[in-house]
């Protein structure tokens, strides 16, 4: 092997050897994680053609990631140029929303001003969509996605790969199943996720960040890496999926809790103990519910960068903080139709997540006689649910198990 070893920082020697000797070698990894631009093997899609990608979703998120796909496939010759983005079609002062996007290259509701790209087509048939594909992004609100996937069965190529960059739960009699699950469930695919600090709007603006992808197998990882890693958003994998992607969904109830703290108007030390305990009751679910999960999930985009940022700056909090103020005025209008009410107000056709996941998270928790094992996750809920004044957020240590 050609490689002079005077030169060559370790961790840039390991991808080379990678590179020559895979799949010998894994990528390499740094403390269960991949780092980012390493290199690693050009793995052809399966059939020997190129991958064509597929964005099942057209939100906010979606619309920002697809233009970060329709980037990278021009740019990468393992993909098809063209992506196809699913489009739940609604009218725009009398317009479709998929003919105004295919005509301004933009998505006018959901992320306006922002160009996705030439290559980038707005497809409202599911089924036209994703005719073909074989990496599948799913990026809808969670509620959703079941019944999507549904309509897709027999309709996707075997040797597909789904990725889901959905935060959410369904709770069933057997547990929770998260997003991940219900895809290769439904499919038969199988599907890793991506989660990290990543408020659309300012990836959008192409402001710095990083995200974590999730996939058990490493060498498959780097080409969801290709898709979606440029100078401004550093992705890096781990083959803890489900770890990454309960990190991704519970820290949306930690946002409520952020929310409650910033319409009572308590300061940012309040505002890093509530971030604090929900970063333990988190750590503790993960354990719990998927054994003991590495430590290195947690200081990945995916943990505790995206509990900072959902906490300052997401929209969970935003309508949590709105929350407040409307429960002082009128408490027994507190609960479900309250956020159903702001989140009309307050986010222009966006969904809110932090509520429902809220409920169901409760719903496992009661299920399981673990309430008094999380006791700052059943503060929130209860808050949330209209049963108790915002003002109780921060005495959960009184609902702890001594
Ligand atoms: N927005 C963010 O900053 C952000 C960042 C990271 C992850 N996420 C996650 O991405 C996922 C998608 O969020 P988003 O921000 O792209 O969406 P969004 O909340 O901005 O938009 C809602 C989307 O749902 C669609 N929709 C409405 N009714 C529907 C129906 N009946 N069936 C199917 N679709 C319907 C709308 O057309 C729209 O595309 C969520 O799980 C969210 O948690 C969002």
């Amino acid at each position: 092997m050609d490689v002079n070893l005077q030169n060559v920082p370790v961790l840039a020697l390991q991808a080379e050897i990678c590179r020559r000797y895979a799949p010998t070698f894994p990528p390499p990894m740094l403390g269960g994680v991949t780092l980012p631009n390493a290199l690693s093997p050009q793995e052809p899609p399966s059939s020997g053609t190129k991958y064509r990608v597929a964005i099942i979703g057209s939100g906010n998120w979606g619309s920002v990631v697809a233009k970060i796909a329709a980037y990278n496939t021009v740019r990468n010759s393992i993909f098809e140029d063209e992506v196809r983005m699913w489009v739940f079609e609604e009218l725009i002062e009398g317009q479709k929303l998929s003919e105004v996007i295919n005509t301004k290259g933009e998505n006018v509701k959901y992320l306006p001003g922002v160009q996705l790209g030439a290559n980038v087509k707005a497809v409202p048939d599911l089924l036209e969509a994703v005719n073909l594909a074989t990496l599948l992004v799913f990026v809808t609100p969670h509620q959703f996605v079941k019944g999507l996937c549904k309509q897709m069965i027999g309709n996707i190529p075997k040797h597909a790969r789904a990725i889901s960059l959905i935060k959410g739960m369904d709770i069933t009699v057997s547990g929770p199943c998260m997003v991940s699950e219900t895809i290769e469930e439904v499919l038969g695919v199988e599907c890793s996720v991506l989660m990290g600090a990543n408020v659309a709007n300012d990836v959008a603006k192409e402001e710095f960040c990083e995200a974590t992808v999730g996939c058990a197998d490493a060498n498959f990882a780097q080409t969801f890496v290709k898709l979606f890693d440029t100078s401004y958003f550093q992705v890096a994998s781990t083959p803890n999926v489900k770890g990454v992607e309960l990190c991704g969904t519970v820290k949306n109830v930690v946002a409520l809790g952020a929310g409650f703290v910033d319409g009572l108007k308590l300061g940012s030390n309040t505002k890093a103990a509530i971030m604090r305990v929900g970063l333990e009751e988190m750590r503790k679910l993960s354990r719990k519910l998927f054994g003991d999960i590495s430590d290195d999930v947690y200081f990945q985009s995916c943990g505790v960068a995206d509990l900072i940022t959902t906490c300052y700056g997401g929209r969970n909090r935003k309508v949590s903080e709105a929350y407040v103020g409307k429960y002082k005025e009128s408490p027994s209008e507190g609960g479900a139709s309250l956020w159903e009410k702001l989140e009309k107000e307050l986010l222009g056709g966006q969904k809110l997540q932090g509520f429902l996941t809220s409920v169901d998270l409760q719903e496992l928790l009661v299920a399981r006689h673990w309430e008094h094992d999380f006791p700052f996750f059943t503060t929130i809920n209860l808050i949330a649910t209209g049963k108790l004044d915002p003002i109780n957020i921060t005495s959960y240590r009184g609902c702890s198990r001594s």
